[in-house]
């Protein structure tokens, strides 16, 4: 657990409690949802090594997540801070939250927008990214 940030907001590293159903429809209605159903969701957030969840009681208000293998690389992912409560320092406390996770390691990630946030985190712009969609993008056992 994070100390608590303003509003009663706090953050951790479990997914215990998380209503996937609630927070697919909450990404969805901000238009953070790129059409993972929520047991891919939850998936996703399982299978990653590490998490963080601001919650605000029982409700999640936002997410990060890290893919990492534990010595020299990690990958930064679903980055998002509900709209009613954002720039109140909730995302920057996720993403300081993961890379305490992951001393020594370079984390990654892509931003088509938010740069200037990352940036304030001290992340820095690492041309050229070449990225590649296998097949057709989540036509996998994971998103079924
Ligand atoms: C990006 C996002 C996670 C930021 O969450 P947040 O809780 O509002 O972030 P913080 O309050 O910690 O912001 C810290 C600073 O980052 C900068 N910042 C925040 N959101 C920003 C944005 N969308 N674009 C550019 N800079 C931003 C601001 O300088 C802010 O400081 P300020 O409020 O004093 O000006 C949130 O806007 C979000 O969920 N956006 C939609 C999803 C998304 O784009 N995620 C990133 C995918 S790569």
């Amino acid at each position: 657990m994070t100390g608590a940030l303003p509003d009663g907001v706090a953050i951790d590293g479990s997914l215990e409690g998380v209503d996937w159903d609630r927070l697919t429809a909450d990404l969805a209605a901000d238009d953070f949802d790129n059409g993972r159903v929520p047991g891919a969701l939850r998936r996703s957030f399982e299978q990653s090594q590490h998490v963080a969840v601001a919650r605000h009681g029982d409700r999640v208000v936002g997410t990060a997540r890290l893919l990492s293998d534990g010595v020299c690389n990690a990958y930064l992912l679903d980055v998002w801070t509900s709209s009613d409560r954002r720039r109140r320092g909730i995302g920057s406390a996720m993403v300081r939250y993961l890379a305490d996770q992951v001393p020594g390691q370079h984390i990654g990630l892509q931003a088509d927008e938010a740069r200037s946030f990352y940036e304030r985190l001290g992340f820095r712009p690492q041309p050229e990214f070449l990225s590649l969609v296998v097949g057709e993008w989540l036509d996998n056992d994971g998103n079924r």
